[in-house]
């Protein structure tokens, strides 16, 4: 597997100091509230796992699963639903939390679907942002890294399912995914 990585773009350590940054600005944030993390399968659960570790508040956790890509790098238009919240949404504070944010067609839907539930507030977490991917004005609230527009694979990011395992961000030899 680590023959198939170029560079490594993100290191365990960095990742880690960021995250405890996160904690801190989020605890901060919400200080005296209890709050909804809403994680987006799958990508966003090494992610997740790691970022509640670092919070203090009180919190629940719940999951939305999220039709966009499938096995090709490139997105679909309009990410469908595929299993929604067991939660109840109305009144709670949420927080949205993903792996990455690219179009922003994802949180764009997810958003809505939330905000149709009646929550207290609505708030937004991503470990990575695309910002030139942007085709939309979702902005995040809080981010760990932005990135430029390389394909990267670790820290919950797939290529074609695999590599999510990685404690790091890399970058992927285009050799795997041109022959793919
Ligand atoms: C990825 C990622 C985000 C979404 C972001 O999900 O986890 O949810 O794409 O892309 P967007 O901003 O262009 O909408 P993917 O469909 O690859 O599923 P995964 O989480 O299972 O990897």
């Amino acid at each position: 597997m680590k023959n198939d990585l170029q560079q490594i773009l993100l290191s365990e350590e960095k990742i880690s100091k960021r995250i405890a940054e996160l904690g801190v600005e989020i605890d901060k944030h919400y200080e005296g509230k209890e709050i909804l993390i809403v994680t987006l399968l799958d990508g966003a659960i090494v992610f997740t796992a790691d970022l509640i570790r670092n919070l203090s508040i009180p919190l629940r956790l719940d999951c939305m699963r999220v039709s966009s890509y499938g096995d090709s790098t490139d997105p679909e238009t309009a990410p469908r639903i595929l299993s929604s919240l067991k939660s109840e949404v109305s009144g709670k504070h949420v927080l949205l939390v993903d792996d990455i944010l690219d179009t922003g067609n994802t949180m764009k839907r997810v958003e809505k679907e939330v905000l149709s539930k009646k929550p207290a507030s609505v708030h937004s977490c991503v470990f990575l942002d695309k910002p030139d991917r942007r085709q939309n004005d979702f902005r995040s609230d809080w981010t760990g890294f932005s990135i430029p527009d390389e394909f990267v694979v670790g820290y919950g990011l797939d290529y074609a399912g695999r590599y999510r395992q990685l404690p790091y961000v890399a970058t992927l030899r285009p050799s795997v995914y041109e022959t793919s």
